[in-house]
């Protein structure tokens, strides 16, 4: 990674450039550094971001100069056919701004998930702007941009948990944390956390889990039975991304219960399970991208619910760091120490 200066256009007709004022450090920019997401070098990486619009195309009307915001990387195109059938979040046209930043010599960038916002300054096609609650720290509002919605979504949108349900959670991290809370929000009985390091089942009580199983020395999926009357758990949420992670919550989960899939696996792994297994559970299989979340509905209603105190999203940041401590970020991130590092701008 290389600190550099950039040259970011003013924004053309459907843009926005944006100051950012934090952004949080996410795997998934690990994962473009190395190679992992395309080849599309150089990255301007960086993507769970806060800031205040600095101007705008002329046509662009639902934001203006002023404006606090939280930038997603789906903004639905409102004329596919899932957004005509009313499912934006399976929306397959969203859109980033169509002009390029550069470097000073005129090398492309490929801004991270379309955002590129280990920046002061960022151009965005202006449905990536979704306005919040000005009044919310921007460290804590940025994080509603990936990771934490992808959690509290995987619980709330597409888990579908409900008042009562028992949930059970495979993988602590910043992620599984996320569908804890969303858990608790939705007025889950039972919260069970799993996870192979006992530094994140303790972080995951702080968040709302009842009970927790280290899955290194324990047996998660008799463990997630033993506390759900033999039956297993209604929702299953795994947020590691592993085949084994995934075997153990097909398993975990009652009959008629629902797993979602929220860890982003890698596109050598495979699944291998007993298709009379598949056939003889009910009950669902689901994967959830960004939490099925719908940015203009979810991340006011998120930031209205933190600022109310009804959830604490201030749990997520570990800490805040300069823009050139983000190499130190991914290694504290590699080690588990930090759900979330947040570069802020002054
Ligand atoms: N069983 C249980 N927990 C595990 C296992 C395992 N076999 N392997 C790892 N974990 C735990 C780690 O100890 C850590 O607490 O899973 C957690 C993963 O957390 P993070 O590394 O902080 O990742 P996070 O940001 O939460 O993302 C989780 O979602 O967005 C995707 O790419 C991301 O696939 C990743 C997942
Ligand atoms: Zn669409
Ligand atoms: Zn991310």
């Amino acid at each position: 990674m290389r600190v550099e200066t950039i040259l970011v256009p003013d924004p053309g007709p459907g843009e926005a450039v944006v100051r950012i004022q934090a952004c949080g450090v996410c795997h998934t920019d690990l994962h473009y550094k190395q190679g992992g997401i395309n080849d599309d070098f150089p990255f301007l990486l960086g993507h769970e971001a806060a800031g205040i619009v600095e101007s705008v195309g002329g046509d662009v009307t639902d934001v203006a100069p002023g404006d606090f915001v939280v930038l997603n990387w789906r903004a639905v195109c409102g004329r596919c056919r899932a957004c005509l059938r009313g499912r934006p979040q399976y929306c397959f046209d969203t859109h980033n701004a169509r002009q390029k930043m550069t470097l000073l010599d005129g090398t492309e960038l490929s801004p991270a998930l379309g955002i590129g916002a280990f920046a002061e300054k960022t151009l965005v096609a202006a449905g990536q702007c979704t306005k919040v609650d000005p009044e919310v720290s921007p460290a804590v509002a940025g994080l509603l941009g990936c990771g934490v919605m992808a959690g509290i979504g995987a619980a709330l949108n597409t888990g579908q948990v409900g008042r009562g349900d028992s949930v059970a959670v495979i993988g602590c991290g910043g992620v599984g944390d996320a569908a804890v809370v969303g858990a608790r929000l939705a007025g889950a009985a039972k919260i069970i956390a799993v996870d192979i390091d006992d530094r994140k089942l303790e972080a995951a009580r702080t968040m709302g889990a009842t009970h927790t199983v280290n899955s290194r020395s324990t047996d998660p999926v008799e463990a997630i039975r033993e506390l759900t009357g033999g039956f297993g758990a209604d929702v299953v949420i795994e947020a590691v991304g592993r085949p084994e992670t995934y075997k153990q919550a097909f398993y975990a989960r009652d009959l008629a219960g629902t797993v979602v899939l929220v860890g982003v696996p890698t596109p050598d792994m495979r699944l291998d399970l007993p298709l009379i297994d598949v056939f003889g559970r009910g009950g669902s299989l689901k994967s959830s991208w960004y939490g099925d979340c719908l940015p203009s509905r979810d991340f006011p209603m998120l930031v209205d619910l933190h600022q109310q105190g009804r959830i604490d999203l201030a749990a997520f940041v570990t800490e805040t760091i300069g823009l050139a401590d983000v190499e130190k970020a991914f290694a504290r991130m590699h080690e588990g120490d930090v759900l979330r590092s947040v570069v802020e701008f002054a």
